[in-house]
């Protein structure tokens, strides 16, 4: 007889999630809607895309077998042909809806504190480590698009001393992730702090730079890997960085300085910065951007130096079907720049921007397991030989 096999283990409930100042309360009710729309997204990534694959596997792709005598060669033709087939149509329209409904959730939960929030985040802007500057122009592609149906983008002021953007992402993302980046949401700075001490355990990097920081969820982990660093979290939102300064200051990080900024034309000096990061930024810029991005690293970054770029896998070496279902956030999820990002050749834009090609390399940095939220997973983890599976695709260059 075979032992059952463990039962799966689904998200946590809302109420692990971290508290800091600025993060809005949210009451019994909202944390329910927050814990359905996980369970909802856990089911359609892990119950659901599975048979939208079954119906390409049995029935699209037959089909177009049938009339073109190959297999799709482009995931512009499977997703043509997807397209007819209600398992996707279903999957969709309600991976699309859970989006909407998270936004509008976190929204309503932040609006009837936004006072209390905004006062806060003001009253933590007199401690150091907030530098805005009131003539920054945002970049264009910042403007007039609802990143991922984030009302009014990360722009978005709806008062003076605005956090309300923000406030609204960090209550929010454990819907989409279902916990999956930890209590704080802060796995991707972890795993990438966690890479850089196992795989550099001499690397003592002095400056740190964050471009697109965004509330400093990922930057934090890096400032407390390395409290003697002096950190920049780089941003073009000034509510982003109201918040993560506020929200630094609450959890009692005071080596980062917030600061408002273009990552394509940084007021830093050359070679000032031992380790440049990115979390989840690329593919939020633009054609033009990213050239200007990766020059700004290699002219930052110090001899000896590493940049690190964490995104998800780029769609050179991937399977047709795995890159439509990957696109999708392109065609459904207000990210304009996604596909061309995820096409481009991130080895070439390094060399054009002065990189050595043999200093470019490619690895994977897995999430480190949050023991108190998935303590089965956290305890799996650590028997596991590291270096087998990654979570996040990165691409790094050293200078
Ligand atoms: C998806 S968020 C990622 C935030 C953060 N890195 C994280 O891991 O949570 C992208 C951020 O990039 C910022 N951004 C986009 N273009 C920028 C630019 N040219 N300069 C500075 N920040 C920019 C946006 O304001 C936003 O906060």
């Amino acid at each position: 007889m075979h032992a059952a096999a463990p039962a799966p283990q689904g998200p946590p409930p809302y109420q692990v999630v971290g508290k800091h100042a600025v993060m809005p309360e949210t009451r019994h009710d909202e944390a329910a809607r927050f814990n359905y729309l996980a369970n909802m997204n856990q089911f359609l990534s892990a119950e659901f895309l599975p048979r939208v694959k079954r119906a390409y596997d049995k029935r699209a792709l037959p089909r177009f077998h049938s009339e073109h005598g190959r297999p799709p060669e482009h995931r512009r033709e499977v997703r043509e042909l997807m397209s007819e087939e209600p398992a996707y149509q279903a999957w969709s329209a309600m991976r699309r809806a859970t989006m909407e409904q998270r936004q509008q959730a976190g929204r309503s939960v932040v609006l009837r504190q936004l006072d209390r929030l905004n006062a806060t985040a003001k009253a933590a802007a007199a401690e150091p480590g907030l530098q805005l500057d009131p003539n920054f122009l945002p970049p264009r592609y910042l403007t007039g698009v609802d990143h991922h149906c984030m009302p009014g983008g990360y722009l978005c002021e709806l008062a003076p001393d605005d956090v309300s953007a923000p406030a609204n992402y960090d209550v929010g993302i454990f819907a989409t992730t279902g916990g999956a980046l930890g209590r704080y949401s802060d796995g991707g700075g972890m795993a990438v702090a966690e890479w850089l001490k196992r795989e550099h355990p001499e690397f003592k990097p002095r400056r740190i730079l964050d471009l697109g920081c965004g509330l400093g969820h990922n930057t934090l982990p890096l400032a407390q890997a390395f409290p003697h660093a002096e950190v920049i979290a780089l941003d073009a939102a000034a509510p982003m960085l109201r918040y993560g300064h506020a929200r630094a200051v609450s959890l009692g990080v005071t080596n980062v300085r917030f600061v408002q900024g273009n990552a394509e034309a940084v007021k830093e000096p050359d070679a000032s910065f031992d380790l440049i990061v990115t979390c989840m930024f690329l593919h939020e810029t633009s054609y033009t951007a990213i050239k200007r991005v990766f020059g700004e690293t290699r002219r930052l970054l110090a001899p000896g130096g590493i940049s690190l770029h964490i995104e998800q896998p780029q769609y050179q070496n991937m399977d047709v079907y795995e890159q439509f279902i990957r696109d999708w956030d392109a065609y459904n999820n207000n990210e304009p720049f996604w596909t061309t990002m995820h096409e481009m050749d991130l080895t070439e834009l390094a060399t054009e921007a002065g990189f050595d090609r043999a200093k470019v390399f490619e690895t994977g940095v897995r999430a480190v397991v949050d023991a108190a939220l998935f303590p089965q997973a956290a305890a799996a983890q650590k028997q596991e030989d590291y270096g087998r599976s990654a979570a996040w695709y990165v691409f790094g260059a050293r200078a």
